[in-house]
């Protein structure tokens, strides 16, 4: 018998057989598995507050359908507590006082930290913020969070 088809969440098998295709990953993620971490912003792929690592890469939840990642890895902010680049961004964004409502917060973090991890702590600043422009945030006027991802990428692993 074939097995249901399946992803891995934050370590854990998912079974996506009662899933309806199409159906997006971020409404699994916040609906069906109760990970309100990964938020949702514009839906449209324009904000990035719904940021969550494929396989280590930053990807937007909002515009991927969870059918299409069978057998792929995902991970979301609520598991960046037990990854040490993660702990790291975290902590910078919370020193450099880079957020206000926080409602962008968890996309910058998982998409800091997937950049991170691929990229090494070697890699320019400039690239880091080029990469982050998808990430919109309409509270800080983007100093401060500049601030932490200089902080993340000095106190990266
Ligand atoms: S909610 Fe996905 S990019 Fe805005
Ligand atoms: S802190 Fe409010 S949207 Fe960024």
């Amino acid at each position: 018998m074939t097995p249901p088809p399946s992803l891995a969440v934050n370590g854990r098998l998912v079974s996506l057989a009662d899933v309806p295709d199409p159906e997006r990953l971020l409404d699994v993620l916040r609906w069906r598995l109760d990970l309100r971490g990964t938020k949702e912003g514009c839906r449209t792929g324009d904000c990035g507050a719904c940021t969550v690592l494929v396989d280590g890469r930053p990807t937007l939840s909002c515009l991927t359908l969870a059918h299409e990642l069978e057998g792929r890895s995902v991970e979301t902010v609520e598991a960046l507590a037990d990854d040490p680049t993660g702990r790291a961004v975290q902590a910078a964004f919370r020193d450099a006082g880079a957020l206000q409502c926080g409602y962008c917060t968890p996309g910058f973090v998982v998409a800091l930290t997937g950049l991170l991890k691929e990229l090494g702590r070697s890699v320019p600043e400039e690239r880091l913020l080029a990469d982050l422009a998808g990430n919109l945030c309409r509270c800080t006027g983007y100093l401060a969070i500049a601030r932490a991802v200089r902080l993340a990428r000095e106190r990266a692993p």
